[in-house]
């Protein structure tokens, strides 16, 4: 069965601090999920995610700060708005925008960290294999 790879971006005071409490409640998700702390979603490129697909993941995955959280005030907020435009850029090399997604997780839910983790992977797993991995445009072949 189809495995899917999936990089979850994760701000460091929220979502990362959420994976936590979820491995310490023993809160079960899929282990498809490779994490790379951020100090904030702000910090995260474009062309992080860009890169990711290209090298072969099947799905992004963006865990921010709530609306009015963000420890640098509105790094998430601009998070929102590249996210908004990066799904429209994917969608036009041939990527389905849901590969991408962004929540607001805190700290302090950790079991409905684990609910969006499972949601999304099995969404992943529904799109079936990222298509440039089929089409060799991975690794800029
Ligand atoms: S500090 Fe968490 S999104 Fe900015």
């Amino acid at each position: 069965m189809f495995e899917p790879k999936i990089i979850g971006f994760c701000c460091n005071w929220c979502a990362y601090a959420g994976a936590d409490l979820a491995g310490i409640n023993r809160n079960q998700y899929p282990p498809n999920i490779r994490m790379i702390r951020v100090m904030c979603s702000g910090t995260i490129e474009p062309l992080y995610v860009v890169k990711a697909f290209k090298e072969g993941a099947d799905g992004v995955f963006i865990g921010g700060c709530h609306p009015g959280d963000c420890h640098y005030q509105s790094g998430n907020y601009k998070t929102q708005r590249r996210i908004v435009l990066l799904k429209r850029a994917i969608s036009e090399i041939g990527l389905d925008p849901r590969r991408i997604r962004l929540e607001w997780v805190s700290a302090a839910e950790g079991q409905r960290f684990a609910r969006i983790i499972t949601e999304f992977t099995e969404e992943i797993r529904k799109l079936g294999p990222n298509p440039l991995k089929l089409s060799g445009v991975e690794n800029g072949i």
